[in-house]
């Protein structure tokens, strides 16, 4: 593989052992895929941020490291809020700990503002080549902003934040990026028909790891949002077009006569839908956008909760939009800033958990150990407040 002068000084430890073990990641993934250069980037993200998933040695592996990232770099959410963590139920022992992972990010560079979806925090352009883990973000920045990015694990997506380059192979090239299987949406008429997360859930199963390509549908970008995250969790899109919509299919002309078709039926979306008992209500997996918060708002306007009901929301979102919140909050609903329903040990407590999204849905069973039942926002307010 290629590497610039400068870079191989970095990599025969002329910049420290931090750098040089960053490189060796990057150098080592970039033989393994073929690639014949590193490529610069724009920005990061970097999961394995919660200590429920990461854990001590994870934690000791952060705080031996001894550099700074070369580029913007955000987290993946943590295991609790920052700020409140008491009041969501969270562990002394648990907060220490998730603390020093803060710290050990925060002394490597990474910006602590921990959410699945940077995209509402930093304009992220056509073309800008990246290194995001977490696999809606990387869906989200691939396929609705048409970025170039693989699905980093956090390892190599916190070698590239310090070094600012990542190897140059997979989604970061053109040819790699074009339509493999074409879907078709039955959308229906039924309670169900545009719930883009139990669509997603449904496809991601069909496709596989390959790159779908939509056709008949006009999702919103919100709702790309949650057709990618869904498609990431069961299956591992990385990568999804929507004709006329995502920008890709604008710029290029793709010839899908000759590719796969599959179908996403009415039946198969509606049959993820139960009337299950559950003890908590979570939504924002994405991360909710100013529009889903608004939503919520609305939803919840005058009406009172009777279980826990968390919306998660990256905090430069939630703090932008301070009058949405306190709607949603004067309902007894809490918006979480920094954590999610899957990589927070509060919600292993509960048995069962409602959720909007398809990617919760295919999560909250083995991250949690709960059950987990699906609905619209409007249903899972409902739930909430009857
Ligand atoms: Fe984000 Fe957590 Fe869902 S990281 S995509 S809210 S599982």
């Amino acid at each position: 593989m290629y590497l610039e002068k400068d870079d191989e000084r970095v990599l025969a430890g002329e910049f420290g052992e931090t750098r040089q073990k960053m490189m060796e990641i990057l150098v080592t993934l970039g033989r393994v895929y073929g690639a014949e250069k590193l490529v610069a980037i724009t920005s990061a993200q970097v999961s394995g941020a919660s200590y429920k998933t990461i854990g001590k040695w994870g934690l000791s592996w952060l705080q031996s490291l001894n550099a700074r990232a070369a580029v913007p770099a955000v987290l993946n959410p943590i295991g609790m809020p920052r700020e409140g963590w008491q009041e969501f139920g969270i562990g002394e022992e648990f907060a220490r700990r998730q603390a020093e992972v803060v710290e050990a990010y925060r002394k490597l560079g990474i910006r602590v503002e921990c959410t699945c979806t940077p995209y509402y925090l930093r304009i992220t352009e056509y073309g800008e080549h990246l290194a995001w883990s977490e696999s809606s973000a990387v869906a989200y920045a691939n396929s609705a902003l048409g970025a170039r990015t693989n699905r980093e694990g956090g390892p190599s997506a916190l070698a590239a934040a310090i070094i600012g380059k990542t190897p140059y192979y997979g989604l970061h090239l053109v040819e790699n990026r074009r339509p493999q299987v074409v879907v078709e949406v039955e959308c229906g008429t039924g309670p169900h028909a545009g719930h883009w997360g139990a669509i997603g859930h449904v496809a991601g199963k069909k496709v596989g790891n390959r790159i779908p390509i939509f056709q008949g549908i006009r999702p919103n970008r919100d709702q790309l949002k949650a057709l990618g995250a869904a498609m990431a969790a069961t299956g591992a899109v990385a990568l999804f077009h929507v004709e006329k919509i995502t920008p890709e299919t604008r710029v290029f002309s793709f010839d899908t006569g000759d590719l796969d078709r599959v179908t996403v039926t009415e039946a198969e979306v509606e049959a993820l839908f139960t009337e299950t008992e559950v003890e908590a209500v979570a939504v924002g997996c994405p991360h909710c956008s100013a529009d889903e918060l608004r939503e919520l708002a609305e939803l919840l306007r005058g009406k009172k909760t009777t279980k826990p009901f968390y919306v998660f929301a990256a905090k430069g979102v939630a703090a932008a939009n301070p009058d949405l919140v306190s709607v949603i909050e004067r309902s007894g609903a809490r918006v979480i800033p920094d954590t999610c329903m899957v990589v927070s040990p509060r919600m292993d407590e509960f048995a069962s958990i409602m959720v909007d999204s398809g990617k919760a849905l295919a999560y909250v069973p083995g991250m949690c150990g709960a059950l987990a039942r699906i609905g619209t926002r409007r249903e899972c307010v409902e739930v909430a407040t009857s």
